[in-house]
């Protein structure tokens, strides 16, 4: 029997109300008992992140799980502040940094762009793969296992009725974690350890040239 709580969904979509897709991902998450979703919109419409409230809801979770479009073939800003500031050297990475090790990272997406598009004959030039390679490193450097992402392309077009779908397989997943077919035979996350002489003890910043 799973934990009360161990599915951490770190939601973040700007315009929340004007979604048609993440809007229902985001109740299909919510409705889950497993699940602490966190909308970090509305927690933080001033960008002043809780960072220990936010280490110490992750430290209770064995899957993780960001939930958002794809905006310039990446996540949205707070969502990329939300890591620059609560994935710390030392605590997420780095010498002693292990909060995160040995859990399990799940990117649930979106894109505007059709299927075809992400296609080197298509408008987006590139398979959508070749933009995770971030995500995929941010999840390993901190020792974490990157699930197949869950995406739904050409969210401007999705039917009420792939919308439905795409919110009960979220809705179905966050149930039966960790037993989905999918992750039968995934490869354990890579060791990448950054060595302590990567960076000094402190650094000063190096003074100005004289104009
Ligand atoms: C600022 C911005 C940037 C976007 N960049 C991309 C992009 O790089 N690739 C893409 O396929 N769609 C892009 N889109 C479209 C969104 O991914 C799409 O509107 C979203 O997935 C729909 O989800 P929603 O209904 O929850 O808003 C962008 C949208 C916005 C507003």
């Amino acid at each position: 029997m799973a934990d009360a709580t161990d599915i951490l969904v770190i939601s973040a979509h700007p315009q929340m109300e004007l979604s048609r897709v993440n809007r229902q991902l985001h109740e299909a998450a919510s409705s889950a008992e497993r699940a602490q979703v966190r909308d970090l919109y509305a927690l933080y419409p001033d960008y002043l992140i809780d960072v220990a409230t936010e280490q110490a809801a992750l430290a209770a979770a064995q899957l993780v799980v960001w939930l958002h479009p794809i905006h310039w073939y990446h996540m949205p800003p707070l969502m990329k502040l939300w890591i620059d500031e609560v994935f710390t050297y030392g605590w997420a990475y780095g010498p002693g940094g292990t909060a995160l090790q040995g859990k399990d990272l799940w990117l649930v997406a979106s894109t505007g762009g059709p299927e075809d598009s992400y296609h080197p004959s298509g408008y987006n030039r590139y398979p959508f793969d070749a933009f995770l390679p971030p995500y995929e490193q941010t999840a390993t450097l901190c020792g974490m296992r990157f699930l197949p992402p869950m995406v739904l392309h050409g969210a401007h077009r999705a039917s009420t009725a792939e919308l439905k779908t795409q919110a009960d397989t979220l809705r179905e997943r966050l149930a039966s974690y960790p037993d989905w077919p999918e992750l039968e035979g995934l490869e354990p996350c890579l060791a990448c350890e950054v060595p302590p002489s990567a960076r000094p003890p402190s650094v000063a910043p190096l003074p100005l040239e004289a104009a």
